[in-house]
């Protein structure tokens, strides 16, 4: 499993692709919004950044296909590394088979059924962004729903990659790399979370004290 960042705060990218951990940045306009800037200003800071798959969302007001289409268009010149993030609907469907015709790479996001990811990946996705956080929010398991979209698009020798997001901890990192899910997104402060142990830090400590005990600083 591979792993993108789910953020658009560019401090949190440098230090997350600085170790070396991933190859792709997810954003959405909530997350434009919360980093205060302008979209294309920061889409073009974080291509600077991570040379791998930036996914930029088409505008959150922007509904019909033909508007998406040409936002969409727009949000793939800014860099070759760009991957328009369209919303699962009717609209997005059909935006997203004509983005893919001229070869835009898309990113269909909001998939909260196995239905809404196999119609995408038919319609020509490069990625679906399944949300199992905000599932298990309303109390639906969201890895049943990963796990669904494997297996689908498994059997169905489908290669749209499956992008697990809206993820919450270092558990549904696991579970969904234990699936064979091609990605997870995953925002700065998981990241952390999955490489803390205190076994490690005790472990650093006693590893320093013993080596000062006997040869100093
Ligand atoms: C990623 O593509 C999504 O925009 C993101 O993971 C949503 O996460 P949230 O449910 O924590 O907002």
């Amino acid at each position: 499993m591979r792993f993108f960042l789910d953020t658009a705060n560019v401090e949190d990218i440098k230090k997350a692709n600085d170790m070396g951990v991933i190859c792709g940045v997810t954003t959405n306009p909530s997350l434009i919004a919360k980093s205060g800037r302008q979209f294309e200003d920061v889409i073009k800071e974080i291509t600077s950044i991570v040379d791998g798959a930036i996914s930029g969302e088409v505008k959150a007001t922007t509904t019909d296909a033909e508007g998406m289409i040409k936002e969409g268009r727009e949000i793939a010149k800014i860099h070759p590394n760009m991957v328009v993030k369209i919303p699962t609907t009717v609209e997005g469907l059909k935006a997203t088979k004509v983005l893919s015709s001229e070869g835009v790479k898309t990113n269909l996001t909001l998939v909260f059924n196995p239905t809404q990811a196999l119609l995408a990946a038919r319609a020509g996705a490069t990625y679906v962004s399944p949300f199992l956080g905000r599932l298990d929010d309303i109390s639906q398991n969201g890895l049943d729903l990963i796990a669904d979209i494997v297996e689908i698009f498994e059997a169905g020798g489908i290669d749209t990659q499956i992008i697990c997001a809206s993820v919450r901890n270092p558990i549904h990192v696991i579970e969904c790399a234990k699936m064979g899910a091609d990605i997870a997104t995953i925002p700065y402060n998981v990241i952390e979370q999955m490489m803390n142990h205190p076994l490690t830090d005790q472990g650093i400590a006693k590893f320093q004290a013993d080596y000062k005990a006997v040869f100093g600083e």
